[in-house]
């Protein structure tokens, strides 16, 4: 529940990591099958802990995409459902756009121009926002985002799952001794992370190594490029802040390294409170009342759509 302001007057989420964490990643149908099994309590749960009750709303939003299609219909089934009984409009939100706004939760002090780095499991983004809501796609991945390339390499070494958090803590003990390659660092905004996946496949493969030091090489690495390319940004874009979102964002490691390496003033850089950097609902709402005061309604007539990009600036 998020009121207009941005204040968030409660945040439940109900993490499925543990159930995947026994499949050692994510299996649509039980992801979808545990939605369906705890939407409607995390949406009570919600409700009570802002001392809310649903006429009091102004609207029910709803992650449109991208993602995978049964969670996405489970979502949006279900605000159309509580949209017709409590007689709110639903309001469809792109996710990415949501990791946009998680960094404007609760603060009112976010300047534009900005520039925006989102990375994520399934993405890795750079954009130039204008202004709050116009957005110029300047980079992204051509392969996989640096979140999945953690998991993948975490599941390899049978670690668990999500793997950014546990390779992060790894990390947090190793050194940069293997020097894995840093893709594209040196040229333009777009990214490449699958050549430094295999380059840590093939060191795990040869059975030598240290499983710290190998954490700690393959973040530096990832994160070496990501402070790259976002100081490209800021020198061709020279934004008044630099905001960075997304479950990898959540890193203490990539947090303390942006604080000193980015070429703007402390100040200007914007990163989300820990429990917004990964998924949540509060982000949702963020971007919903951003539509809401800005767009025309949706009306009721969508669905999920799991392969959606974020939009980009009109005009
Ligand atoms: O934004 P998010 O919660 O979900 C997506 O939209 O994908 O991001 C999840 C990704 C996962 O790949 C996870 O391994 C990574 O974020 N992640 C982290 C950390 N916490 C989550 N990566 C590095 N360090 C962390 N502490
Ligand atoms: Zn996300």
């Amino acid at each position: 529940v998020v009121a207009e302001d941005l204040e968030v007057c409660s945040s439940v989420v109900n993490t499925q990591a543990p159930e995947h964490e026994k499949h050692g990643g994510v299996i649509p149908e039980l992801a979808s099958r545990e939605h369906l099994l705890r939407i409607i309590g995390v949406v009570e749960q919600a409700l009570i802990e802002a001392d809310t009750k649903p006429a009091d709303l102004r609207a029910v939003a709803v992650t449109r995409g991208p993602g995978l299609l049964g969670c996405l219909a489970v979502g949006i089934s279900t605000a159309k459902s509580l949209g017709l009984a409590w007689d709110k409009p639903v309001v469809p939100v792109n996710h990415l756009e949501g990791h946009l706004f998680s960094a404007e939760l609760e603060r009112a002090d976010v300047r534009y121009p900005a520039v925006i780095l989102l990375v994520s499991g399934g993405h890795c983004l750079l954009i130039d926002a204008r202004e709050r809501g116009r957005y110029e796609l300047l980079g992204q991945t051509r392969d996989d985002s640096p979140g999945e390339a953690f998991d993948k390499v975490a599941r390899e070494l049978g670690l668990g799952y999500p793997g950014g958090p546990i390779i992060d803590r790894l990390a947090a003990n190793g050194k940069d001794a293997y020097r894995f390659p840093r893709p594209l660092a040196s040229e333009g905004l777009d990214f490449s992370f699958s050549g430094l996946k295999t380059a840590v496949r093939r060191r795990l493969e040869a059975g030598s190594y240290e499983v710290d030091d190998l954490a700690a090489s393959f973040a530096a690495a990832c994160y070496d490029v990501l402070i790259t390319k976002l100081n490209r940004a800021i020198a061709e874009r020279e934004p008044e802040s630099v905001i960075v979102v997304g479950g990898v964002a959540a890193s203490p490691i990539l947090r303390e390294r942006l604080r000193h390496e980015l070429t703007i003033p402390p100040e200007a850089l914007i990163l989300p409170a820990l429990k917004y950097a990964t998924d949540n609902a509060a982000m949702i709402g963020a971007a919903a009342w951003w539509q809401i005061a800005n767009e025309p309604p949706a009306g009721g007539n969508f669905g999920p759509s799991p392969r959606l990009a974020l939009r980009a600036a009109p005009g």
